[in-house]
């Protein structure tokens, strides 16, 4: 930062136009919604974005430290960086490289020492110092620069973040961060520090914006540990799924803090206001801990047609002795009795969960108990990985990192096998059933002669389906002649890309004229129902019935 006295960094070229910046993102959501909070920041103070890296006077990386060849990859393309700087130095003064995120906190100022590429390491609590820090490099007053304060109060809330990935019919909105459950093979408490979530009047502020103002179809919250949200600044309103007699986790389950009492909003209450104030978008949120899932959450999910039924449940081994060393504060038996208590009070849900194949200590027993507790849940998605030792952590300081590396992939091999083969059974199961689905946009099976489009449904399934003229809204459709559409018309339509798809191909020329002048086109941000009529892989195929809205296709479907 500039000291008293001297002049304010600039953040214009020498040709008089603004510095341009470009973010490069790795990691998991959190990343991508604080790299919307650095391009506010940046943007705030007068920097513009580049059209590319390469065009960049500013490059920032916002880094993931969640295993090493996350990291592995990132200081590859410091190299890169580098010789860019070299060209560019030539040419038209080097850009400055900024290293963000969690590696950033995690190595500190080792990233400076072991890179000549590195002008600047800042770790997620210091995002409002990057406009000075940058000036600082750019105006020669200092040749490197580090800000890694952790903070116990940062969460940004007054920043609007710049939406990089416009287009899309879904935003993320940070509502809490940080994280205190100490996991012992994870180092995100130590990159990103305790836990502190927003005031809930601007989490729902922020989501009406997005609605209202640029259009967006799905919200997802986020945090490291979202359904842990407690704003202790608001007060309550004790409806009947916020129990005024203190906050209890799932059964069964532990937490690793026990200062958990106070009074404040909790999660439950904080959805069920997200969800009231945009009726008619989705609500999502990633990544929960699974013990902060009591049952009156269950039952507002369930119970609330704009909040989506697919959880995130990670649980991260089927072993009683290896969660245990995990520090994860469950039993298998608890974890396989949630996910029953989810799929009961959750009609249809969808389950993922996060999987470590050859933790410190794990036998082929613990393994075989993995793959059981797979077995029985069924998840519908996974994000399943082998054991990386990451320094700092207890298990790097107190646990023998004992698995071979050989046993720890054939172990992952099987994990990700017994996976598919429950995806593809729950998939399989859809075929038949009535979707509610975001259009996203054009699909990449989509082809000149074939023409497919993109979405989600509400639980979270990738469906690809025919672009075609469809009724407006369902009460038209209802009201018109049955569609003679066949499921293996559909499928060759998308899958061999052969013909064109004419609404007369999907609908015939009888339920065009009921529909008439009023057939619409689907376009992404839209909600169509879909039939689902087949699946390739992880993928649904639909044939599209109508153009839609939440609480229409709750109230008649
Ligand atoms: Fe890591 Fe555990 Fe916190 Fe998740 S809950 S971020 S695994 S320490
Ligand atoms: Fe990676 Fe940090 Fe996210 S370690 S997974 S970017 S919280």
């Amino acid at each position: 930062m500039s000291s008293p006295g001297e002049e304010p960094p600039s953040i214009f070229a020498p040709d008089g136009e603004p510095l341009q910046y470009f973010i490069e993102t790795y990691g998991c959501q959190m990343n991508v919604s604080d790299s919307e909070i650095v391009a506010s920041i940046l943007e705030g103070a007068g920097f513009a974005r580049a059209p590319s890296l390469e065009d960049a006077d500013v490059i920032l990386s916002n880094t993931c430290a969640v295993r090493d060849n996350a990291e592995q990859k990132v200081l590859s393309r410091i190299k890169y960086y580098g010789h860019l700087k070299g060209k560019k130095h030539r040419a038209a003064g080097r850009p400055v490289v900024a290293v963000l995120g969690c590696m950033a906190e995690r190595l500190k100022t080792q990233l400076l020492e072991e890179s000549k590429a590195v002008d600047i390491v800042v770790g997620p609590d210091a995002y409002r110092d990057l406009p000075s820090l940058i000036g600082l490099i750019r105006g020669g007053h200092s040749s490197a620069a580090v800000s890694v304060q952790l903070s116990a109060e940062e969460t940004y809330a007054d920043v609007a973040p710049v939406r990089l990935s416009e287009g899309r019919p879904d935003a993320f909105v940070s509502i809490m961060r940080g994280c205190n459950n100490m996991c012992s093979f994870c180092i995100v408490p130590f990159t990103r520090g305790r836990e502190r979530s927003r005031e809930v009047g601007s989490i729902v502020d922020e989501c009406q914006r997005l609605v209202e103002e640029q259009g967006v179809r799905e919200l997802v919250l986020l945090g490291q540990n979202v359904n842990s949200f407690h704003d202790k600044a608001t007060a309550s309103t004790a409806a009947a799924w916020a129990p005024d007699q203190g906050y209890e986790t799932a059964p069964g389950f532990g937490n690793t803090f026990k200062a958990r009492g106070g009074d404040g909003v909790r999660f439950a209450e904080l959805l069920h206001h997200v969800a009231e104030a945009v009726p008619e978008a989705r609500v999502r949120f990633t990544s929960p801990h699974p013990k902060d899932f009591p049952l009156p959450l269950l039952q507002l999910i369930a119970e609330t047609p704009n909040i989506c039924s697919s959880l995130h449940l990670p649980a991260q081994s089927g072993s009683t002795a290896v969660l245990s060393r995990m520090k994860r504060n469950y039993t298998r038996e608890a974890y396989l009795e949630l996910a029953e208590r989810v799929r009961d009070t959750i009609p249809g849900v969808t389950i993922s969960t996060d999987m470590i194949s050859g933790f410190c200590g794990e036998t082929e027993q613990d393994h075989e108990d993995t793959l059981d507790l797979m077995r029985r849940v069924g998840f519908e998605q996974a994000f399943m990985f082998h054991y990386s030792l990451r320094d700092r952590t207890h298990a790097a300081r107190h646990l023998d990192d004992d698995v071979p590396q050989d046993t720890k992939l054939r172990r992952l091999r099987e994990v990700i096998d017994t996976f598919l083969a429950g995806q593809a059974a729950s998939n399989s199961a859809q075929v038949g059933t009535r979707q509610l689905v975001l259009v996203e946009g054009p699909s990449r099976r989509s082809s000149e002669t074939a023409r497919a489009l993109q979405g989600r449904t509400d639980c979270n399934r990738r469906i690809v389906f025919p672009e075609a003229m469809v009724a407006p809204d369902m009460a038209t459709q209802q009201s018109g002649v049955p569609p003679p559409v066949t499921s293996l018309r559909a499928a060759d339509l998308i899958g061999a890309h052969s013909g064109n798809v004419s609404p007369h191909d999907l609908f015939g020329p009888d339920v065009l004229k009921a529909w008439g002048d009023d057939a619409v086109e689907l376009k992404p941000g839209d909600f169509a129902v879909v039939d689902v009529v087949g699946c390739a892989g992880k993928t649904l195929i639909g044939v599209p019935v109508t153009r839609t809205t939440i609480s229409e296709f709750s109230m008649r479907a």
